[in-house]
């Protein structure tokens, strides 16, 4: 199925993308900056999920950003949504076999660490799997990645050195968390989040790991960007909704896409 939607892909572009970028909830304006851009709506791509949450547009953008060849994903597969987990990883799977050696992910997340505010941006600095679930559970394919891959640089620490001088360069606020993943789709509760904080969790998603996870195994390098959408459950004495978590996005949009432009050319992979 993988080498069947690369096929399908290579016969849409010539170009032959070295970096992956994937835009999460509201985030997705960054795909438009690609310059001899193609987009491949997912529908065209035999086997990838096609999203169906609010905000996420469904299409892959391959494109260039100066010298470098760029494949945006705008919109991902979620858990939450009822996809397998090797369907929440299959676009990162094409990537890889496409010849991306370096992932993006960007998510919007809740701020669970009470020195975040809604808006800002945190570096995944790692993560911590409650979703209860692994996509390299099964037979082991060996062509594509160990049985047993570390994790223990899971967020590239030189990517994340990079990612910090490029937002300072342009003066953007950012610090560094720890990602704890959910199953979704409900958010979590106050006792949840405070559970969260007592494991060392600063932001809570409801994406990325496993598709960091898959990344890792491929022996990518992969970087983790979580915008702050919302402080979470508990925290505020409001309550979460997604439309907020949308218009937070809006809110970082021109932020991020600024950060990405200048920080992926800085990617060696
Ligand atoms: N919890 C889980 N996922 C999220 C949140 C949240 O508060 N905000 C955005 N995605």
């Amino acid at each position: 199925m993988i080498e069947e939607a690369k096929g399908i892909v290579e016969g849409l572009t010539p170009l032959r993308p070295e970096v992956g970028v994937v835009l999460g909830s509201g985030l997705g304006a960054f795909a438009d900056e690609l310059a001899e851009r193609v987009d491949i709506p997912y529908v065209q791509i035999p086997g990838w999920p096609v999203s169906t949450a609010v905000g996420h547009a469904g299409k892959l953008a391959i494109g260039k950003l100066g010298e470098l060849t760029v494949a945006a994903m705008a919109g991902r597969a979620h858990l939450y949504e009822g996809y397998t987990p090797a369907q929440v990883v299959f676009g990162t799977r094409v990537l890889g076999a496409l010849g991306v050696r370096s992932m993006v992910y960007t998510n919007a997340a809740g701020g669970i660490n009470l020195r975040l505010e809604r808006g800002g941006l945190v570096l995944i600095a790692d993560h911590i799997n409650l979703q209860g679930v692994n996509p390299l559970v099964g037979p082991n394919d060996d062509a594509l990645g160990p049985r047993f891959p570390d994790m223990s640089d899971a967020y590239s620490h030189a990517y994340r050195q990079i990612a910090k001088l490029v937002a300072a360069e342009l003066f953007i606020p950012i610090t560094e968390g720890v990602y704890a993943a959910m199953l979704g789709p409900s958010y979590e509760t106050p006792a949840e989040i405070r559970y969260l904080r007592a494991i060392g969790a600063d932001v809570v998603g409801m994406s990325t790991v496993l598709e960091a996870i898959a990344a890792n195994h491929l022996g990518m390098k992969v970087l983790g960007i979580s915008c702050v959408t919302n402080m979470a459950a508990g925290i505020l004495p409001q309550k979460i909704h997604h439309e907020e978590v949308l218009e937070a996005g809006v809110m970082v949009r021109d932020t991020l896409v600024r950060f990405l432009k200048a920080l992926l050319p800085r990617l060696e992979a």
